[in-house]
């Protein structure tokens, strides 16, 4: 059996305790397929640090309630907890006020409430700006917004290396363009884009913009007044956070002019039969019962990445990137997809004669987790002549050694079935 305790020591960074990370996140360490795990599918969903797992048992051991209701000591100590993280959230994005935060159920569903709020800002023939990089859940609800308006939904042109066109970008951004929509990070290519460049040659044409941040904040904290963005979506569960929730911040001006997402109770003022009027910000935009332990166990997630040297971490993500990017060459046939300089640790793969699901088998086998398929990218497989691809992606908690793992895996399976 391998000896668990190497891939805990080979620390890619010597400022970040690798070991004591570890530690913190339990799933790591256990045996798949009789090998140690090494989990390599970040940008599908990262793990959770025990700091989470813990502040929702003890939400719901201690605190549980509904919020903004109860005339009890549960129901304000729930609403205290559910306010106190979006507070966190708030810092999280050093965004200006509370008001500004609205709980939805992840980046999908924050995309399409924007989609859905932003119908009366469109005529026929105007145009959003989107690029052939992004995720179906930032083409899709505009899509589904074009066809109710009339409007356009325009890709900007990608690079062979990965990168936005900024002559495309130019050539595009027109007096029709209406919103740009576009990723921070790319979840296949792992590209970080000119995100506020984009923006500000976006406002000098009155242009709203909407940034994907899904794949950006489990690897930097972005800053939504620096960058000047009209909304910014992310998923808790990329972050380290509990599934099933996920922000969108959205500056007020906006979010005030645009109408409710879904209708019901907390997002109202007052309900009549004559006429049912709306609450203030965010509640306008929070139907029903929120999600409060998976708010809770978000920015309990947020506090424990602000125990961590931010610089070390991404120092450590930069070093298993080069290690991969130096092992290429020992896999005959492997060509990377997305060489993007300054991209975040998100390998994407093919290898001459093997499908890229026959790789995820087999390295499953060998306790190593990766993604296959088109990564929900099925306009950016069509630009790179693939119908998927493999796709590594690292966290701060891998290992140079599970990196060597993935590799080591990748020859054997390239040895055997090419
Ligand atoms: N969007 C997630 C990914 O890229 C699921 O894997």
């Amino acid at each position: 059996m391998t000896d668990l305790s190497v891939a805990k020591t080979m620390t890619a960074d010597p400022r970040l305790d690798v070991e004591a990370i570890r530690r913190d996140f339990p799933i790591l360490s256990q045996m798949i397929n009789g090998k140690p795990l090494a989990y390599l599918d970040n940008a599908a969903s990262s793990q959770k640090p025990l700091a989470v797992l813990d502040a929702m048992d003890r939400y719901y051991r201690t605190s549980h309630s509904n919020v903004h209701r109860g005339a009890h000591t549960l129901g304000d100590r729930a609403t205290m907890a559910f306010e106190g993280a979006r507070e966190t959230v708030r810092g999280f994005l050093n965004a200006k006020n509370t008001r500004e935060i609205v709980w939805t159920r992840g980046t999908t569903e924050a995309i399409n409430l924007i989609a859905h709020g932003l119908a009366e800002h469109l005529q026929a023939g105007d145009e959003i700006l989107v690029s052939h990089m992004e995720h179906h859940a930032n083409i899709v609800p505009w899509q589904m917004l074009a066809e109710r308006t009339g409007a356009k939904v325009v890709p900007v042109k990608v690079t062979p290396a990965g990168e936005l066109d900024m002559e495309s970008f130019d050539e595009l951004l027109g007096d029709r363009t209406r919103i740009l929509a576009i990723s921070h990070v790319s979840n296949v290519l792992g590209t970080v884009n000119p995100v506020r460049d984009l923006i500000v040659r976006a406002k000098a044409r009155n242009v709203i913009t909407v940034i994907d941040g899904a794949q950006a904040v489990p690897h930097f904290q972005p800053d939504v007044q620096a960058l000047a963005c009209d909304f910014y979506v992310f998923s808790s569960h990329k972050l380290f956070g509990p599934t099933g929730i996920g922000v969108l911040y959205g500056r007020e001006e906006l979010l005030e002019k645009m109408p409710p997402y879904q209708g019901g109770g907390e997002m109202i003022e007052r309900v009549s039969f004559e006429r049912t009027t709306w609450n203030i910000l965010p509640y306008k935009f929070e139907a029903g019962t929120p999600a409060i332990a998976e708010a809770v166990g978000l920015a309990a997630a947020i506090d424990y990445l602000g125990t961590i040297d931010r610089a070390a971490m991404e120092a450590s993500e930069w070093a298993l990137l080069e290690r991969a990017n130096s092992l290429v060459p020992s896999v005959p046939g492997m060509e990377v997809i997305g060489t993007a300089p300054g991209k975040v640790p998100v390998l994407s793969f093919k290898i001459e004669g093997l499908h890229p699901s026959d790789i995820g088998t087999l390295l499953d086998q060998q306790g190593i987790a990766i993604r296959t398929g088109n990564h929900c990218a099925m306009p950016l497989m069509d630009l790179y002549g693939v119908t998927g691809t493999a796709r590594a992606s690292f966290a701060f908690y891998n290992t140079l050694e599970e990196v060597e793992r993935l590799f080591a895996g990748l020859q054997k399976i390239q040895r055997l079935f090419v």
